[in-house]
C-alpha cells in the first residue's frame, strides 16, 4: 500500500500576493503585501489548508508579475520585506501550517545581477550562465535569429532577444526580459542550489518549480517543427520541454539539497503528456520530484494554443481525470489535483455555467469532485467562494497581463481594421485570458471589496460581482478584513451573512481544529441541514474537513472510473482498506438519468448533494436522477 507522507496529505492553497490582500504595508498602494497573508492565516486554518503556496514576491521588475526575477534572496518592496516573511512563516509554524516557495529557476530577470554581467561583454565569466549565440544570415543577407523558436507569451516573436552592445542573441523563451539559465553551467546549478538552501533553511517547506521541465535545451538548438505554416516562429518545444538532461539535473538538486531535508516539490511542467516520460519525473525511487502539474485538465479547450475555444465535452474531463489518478499511483508517482492557478480563467466560468442560476451550483460541483480525487490538493485564492471571469463588457484595457496584451496586439496587427475580428479575439480572452485568476479577492462587499483601502485604487479592477460573491458573505467568523477595518468596529464592515447560513453552521462540530475533524465514519456532515443552504465556502470547509477524516479513502484509496450509462456524468468509486465511496457527478444544466451498475456501484446511503435539499430519496442502484450540475457522494456498500 502507498506511502504515508504529510505533504500527500496536506491541502496546499495557493496565494497570487499582488491580488490577495493590501495592507499598505508594501510600498505600492493598491498591491497586495505579505502581512495581508500573514493576516489572514486563521482564516486559510479555518478553511482547512495546510500549505501556504505563494507566488513570487521577489525583487523583480514585475514584467510577468513576479515570474522574472532580479533576486532570489531579497523581497520585492511592493510586498514587503525579508522580515515580512520571516514573520509570515512564524506565524504559519504556530498554527502547524507550511510555506511553500515558487522556485523561478529556469530563467532569470534581465535586472539579475546574473544576466547584468552576463551581457557586460562576449569575455565575462558569467557569459556562459545565459544561452548566447550568433546571429545567422538570411538568403537576403539580413540577420536572423539562431532558430525559428518562438517566444511562449508572445508567440508572434522570436525566442531569442538581440544585444545589441555585445552583438549576439540571447534565449528568452517567455519574454524578452526573462533571458534563460544555462543549465549546462555547472556554476549555475550550483548558484541555483544555493537558492533553494537559502530558503530551506529559513523555514519553507519545499517548492513549486516554475517550467521545471524546460531547463534542458537540446544541444544545437535545431529547429522546431512546423504547426503555423504563416508564421515565421514555431512552439518549438519538442527541443527544450523535457529535454535531454531534465532527470540529471532534477536528480542532482534532490542528493545535493532537498533529500537533506523534509522537504517537499512539485514541478510545473507544460507539454508533459506522455506517462513514462512524467513517471521518470515523479516516481519514487527516481529520487527527482514528488509530483508535477499536469496540464491537460486545464488544456481541456486549448486548440492547441490558449487563445482559442474548443468545445470540451464532459467525457474529456472525466477521461484525462480518470488516466492520471490511476496511471501516476500504479508507476510509483503522486497525482496532484487542482483546476485552477494564477495561468488559468477561473473554474466556475469554465468548466460549470456561472450564471446566477448555477453558479453556487457548479462552484460546489467542483469543490465535490476534488475533496474526493486522490493526491495533493491545490486550491486557488477567490476558488473557495466560487470567484468567476470578469465580464465581457469590460474594456480590453482592464487585462494587465503581458500575454493577454501581445496576444491582443497580435490580434490587432492581423485584424487590418476588421472590427469583427476584435470581437472574437475579445470573447476569447473574456474566456481564456490569465487575467481572470488575478482580479483582486472578494474579501467583504465594501469598497474595493475589502481587498485595499477605500481612497487607493487596486493595481487590477474588482470583479463587479463582489458584492454578490465575497467571503464575508459566505465565510462564518470572517467578516473583517483590513486592520483599519477591525479598529472602526461598529460602523466598520456589516456581517452579510444569512442568519439561516449561521445557525446552520452553528449545528456544526468545529472542523480544522488541534482536536482534529470530529466526522465520525460514514456520516458525513457535508452538505446541508434542514434545507438550509451552505455557502460555497462552508461547502469547501466541510469537503476538505470529511477528506482528511477520510484520507484513507479520498488521500491515498483506490480510483475507479464508473461506467454508467450516460457520458455526461463523471461517476467513480474510492476505496480505502475499510471503507469505500461513490460519486457521481453531473456536468450538464439538464436534469440527467443514468443506470448505476450494483456491481462495484451500489451505494448504502447517499450522504451529500450540492443541492441545499440534500440527496434526498434515491435509488442506491439501478437508475438515478440527477438534477442540473448536481453531484452525490454515497457510502458504498
Ligand atoms: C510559469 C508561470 C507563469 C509564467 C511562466 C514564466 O508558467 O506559472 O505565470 O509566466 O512560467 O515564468
Amino acid at each position: 500500500s502507498t506511502q504515508r507522507a504529510y505533504w500527500k496529505e496536506s491541502v496546499v492553497y495557493q496565494v497570487y500576493p499582488a491580488s490577495f490582500l493590501s495592507t499598505g504595508s508594501g510600498s505600492q498602494p493598491g498591491w497586495g503585501d505579505i502581512k495581508g497573508i500573514t493576516s489572514k492565516l486563521d482564516y486559510l486554518k479555518d478553511l482547512g489548508v495546510d500549505i501556504v503556496w505563494s507566488s513570487p514576491f521577489f525583487k523583480s521588475p514585475q514584467v510577468d508579475l513576479g515570474y522574472d526575477i532580479s533576486d532570489y534572496k531579497d523581497i520585492d518592496p511592493r510586498y514587503g520585506t525579508l522580515a515580512d516573511v520571516d514573520e509570515l512563516i512564524a506565524g504559519l509554524k504556530q498554527r502547524d501550517m507550511k510555506l511553500m516557495i515558487d522556485l523561478v529557476v529556469n530563467h532569470t530577470s534581465d535586472q539579475h545581477a546574473w544576466f547584468q554581467e552576463s551581457r557586460s561583454s562576449q569575455t565575462n565569466p558569467k557569459r556562459s550562465w545565459y544561452h548566447w549565440q550568433p546571429a545567422k544570415t538570411d538568403a537576403d543577407g539580413n540577420r536572423v535569429p539562431p532558430n525559428n523558436w518562438a517566444m511562449q507569451l508572445g508567440e508572434a516573436h522570436s525566442a531569442w532577444t538581440w544585444d545589441e552592445s555585445t552583438q549576439e542573441y540571447y534565449l528568452s523563451l517567455f519574454t524578452p526580459e526573462q533571458p534563460d539559465l544555462n543549465w549546462e553551467n555547472p556554476d549555475v546549478r550550483a548558484a541555483v542550489h544555493d537558492v533553494l538552501r537559502f530558503w530551506l533553511d529559513r523555514g519553507a517547506c519545499g517548492f513549486r518549480m516554475d517550467v521545471i521541465n524546460h531547463i534542458s535545451k537540446e544541444p544545437g538548438y535545431p529547429d522546431a517543427r512546423v504547426i503555423y505554416p504563416d508564421s515565421r516562429y514555431q512552439p518549438g518545444h519538442e527541443h527544450y520541454a523535457n529535454g535531454p538532461r531534465l532527470h540529471e539535473f532534477l536528480q542532482e538538486i534532490n542528493a545535493k539539497v532537498l533529500s537533506k531535508y523534509d522537504s517537499m516539490t512539485v514541478g510545473e511542467m507544460p507539454f508533459a503528456r506522455d506517462t513514462t516520460e512524467i513517471l521518470k519525473v515523479i516516481a519514487a525511487d527516481r529520487k527527482e520530484i514528488n509530483m508535477i502539474f499536469i496540464f491537460d485538465i486545464v488544456n481541456v479547450d486549448d486548440d492547441p494554443f490558449r487563445f482559442s475555444l474548443k468545445q470540451w465535452k464532459p467525457k474529456d474531463v472525466a477521461t484525462i481525470i480518470s488516466k492520471w489518478q490511476t496511471d501516476l499511483v500504479q508507476g510509483g508517482g503522486w497525482p496532484s489535483i487542482f483546476l485552477e492557478n494564477h495561468d488559468h480563467p477561473r473554474s466556475v466560468t469554465r468548466f460549470t455555467d456561472d450564471s446566477p442560476r448555477y453558479r453556487d451550483l457548479g462552484a460546489k460541483l467542483l469543490a465535490l469532485m476534488q475533496t474526493t480525487l486522490g493526491g495533493t490538493l491545490y486550491l486557488y485564492q477567490g476558488e473557495e467562494v466560487g470567484m468567476k471571469n470578469f465580464p465581457l463588457s469590460w474594456d480590453a484595457s482592464e487585462y494587465k497581463d503581458i500575454e493577454t496584451v501581445n496576444y491582443w496586439k497580435k490580434m490587432q496587427d492581423l485584424s487590418g481594421g476588421d472590427e469583427s475580428k476584435m470581437v472574437e479575439a475579445k470573447r476569447i480572452i473574456q474566456r481564456k485570458a490569465r487575467d481572470h485568476a488575478r482580479t483582486p479577492v472578494q474579501w467583504s462587499d465594501g469598497p474595493n471589496a475589502g481587498f485595499c483601502p477605500e481612497n487607493v485604487t487596486p493595481w487590477m479592477r474588482v470583479n463587479d460581482d463582489c458584492k454578490e460573491v465575497n467571503v464575508a458573505a459566505q465565510a462564518p467568523g470572517h467578516q473583517n478584513t483590513l486592520k483599519d477595518a477591525s479598529k472602526e468596529q461598529g460602523g466598520g464592515l456589516k456581517s452579510s451573512i444569512s442568519k439561516a447560513a449561521q445557525k446552520m453552521a452553528d449545528n456544526f462540530a468545529p472542523v480544522g481544529s488541534s482536536l482534529g475533524p470530529v466526522v465520525p465514519t460514514h456520516s458525513m456532515p457535508i452538505p446541508s441541514s434542514e434545507g438550509e443552504p451552505l455557502s460555497v465556502w462552508q461547502f469547501w470547509q466541510r469537503g476538505l474537513a470529511n477528506r482528511k477524516a477520510h484520507k484513507d479513502v479520498f488521500v491515498y484509496g483506490t480510483f475507479e472510473a464508473l461506467n454508467v450509462s450516460n457520458e455526461d456524468v463523471f461517476a467513480y468509486r474510492r476505496v480505502g482498506e475499510k471503507e469505500a465511496f461513490v460519486v457521481l457527478l453531473n456536468f450538464t444544466g439538464e436534469t440527467v438519468s443514468l443506470d448505476l451498475p450494483e456491481k462495484p456501484a451500489k451505494t448504502s446511503k447517499w450522504v451529500i448533494s450540492n443541492y441545499a435539499e440534500g440527496p434526498t430519496d434515491r435509488a442506491l442502484q439501478g437508475k438515478i436522477t440527477l438534477k442540473p450540475w448536481e453531484g452525490l457522494l454515497g457510502t458504498a456498500a
